[in-house]
């Protein structure tokens, strides 16, 4: 098995820029990198996401909305992250499961053992070494990701119509999640520079990646 790494966090957190930044930096270091991310990780999660974003679907029911979630996951896994992982690859994906948490859990108040169960179903169990949390006030990166938007260079989605009361909860969700299991996440603040993000996760993940002898073994090959 290789090394599982997500990144969580709102909208306009810096996700992606972290993620680019990253996958140069550990194909630099000899790692064998895969970069993903749900929903749209795969061909058919590329159809599931056009479906949940698409701004006109915004009478979907939370129950729909998680199976399509959960569905995209489910083709995720199998297809890409799986057989990444048993290469020895570090795979990074742009949100998993604990979007599901956050989102349709703790935002939308959908039974949190109900979520597991879906999710396990979907995952066949498999969970991240290491959940990158990068923390925003919620007005921060709703007006950050509303700026890119007005640029033409962000997107504006059904996800983004939420309420702030909706985003509130979700970011609760993430922060209590992360207090819970301080050994798999590592909770940073977005506001920081780039740069010092940046060599933050560096040293988080090159150090797991050094006690997990397959992912050594693929950097050496
Ligand atoms: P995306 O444009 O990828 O957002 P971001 O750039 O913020 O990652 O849109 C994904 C949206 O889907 C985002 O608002 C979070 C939401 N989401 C869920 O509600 N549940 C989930 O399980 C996942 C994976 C995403």
């Amino acid at each position: 098995m290789g090394l599982f790494v997500t990144l969580e966090g709102p909208e306009g957190s810096g996700k992606t820029t972290q993620i680019n930044l990253l996958e140069e930096a550990l194909t630099a270091l000899g790692y064998h990198v895969v970069c993903t991310r749900e929903p749209g990780g795969t061909e058919v999660g590329k159809q599931i996401r056009a479906l949940l974003l698409d701004a006109r679907n915004a009478a979907l029911v939370p129950e729909a909305e998680i199976l399509l979630y959960s569905a995209d996951r489910a083709q995720h896994v199998a297809e890409k992250v799986r057989p990444a992982l048993d290469k020895g690859a570090i795979v990074i994906s742009d949100r998993y499961a604990e979007s599901t948490f956050a989102y349709q859990g703790y935002g939308r108040g959908l039974d949190m053992e109900m979520l597991s169960d879906i999710t396990r179903l979907a995952t066949g169990g498999l969970q991240p070494d290491l959940v990158i949390y990068l923390d925003l006030p919620v007005e921060d990166g709703l007006a950050r990701k509303h700026k890119e938007h007005i640029k033409g260079t962000g997107e504006w989605n059904r996800m983004d119509d939420q309420s702030l009361v909706f985003y509130n909860k979700v970011r609760d969700g993430y922060l209590a999640m992360a207090e819970r299991a301080p050994e798999r996440w590592l909770r940073l603040d977005a506001s920081e520079p780039i740069e010092v993000l940046h060599r933050e996760i560096v040293a988080r993940i090159t150090a797991l990646a050094a006690v997990k002898a397959d992912v050594a073994q693929a950097r050496k090959e």
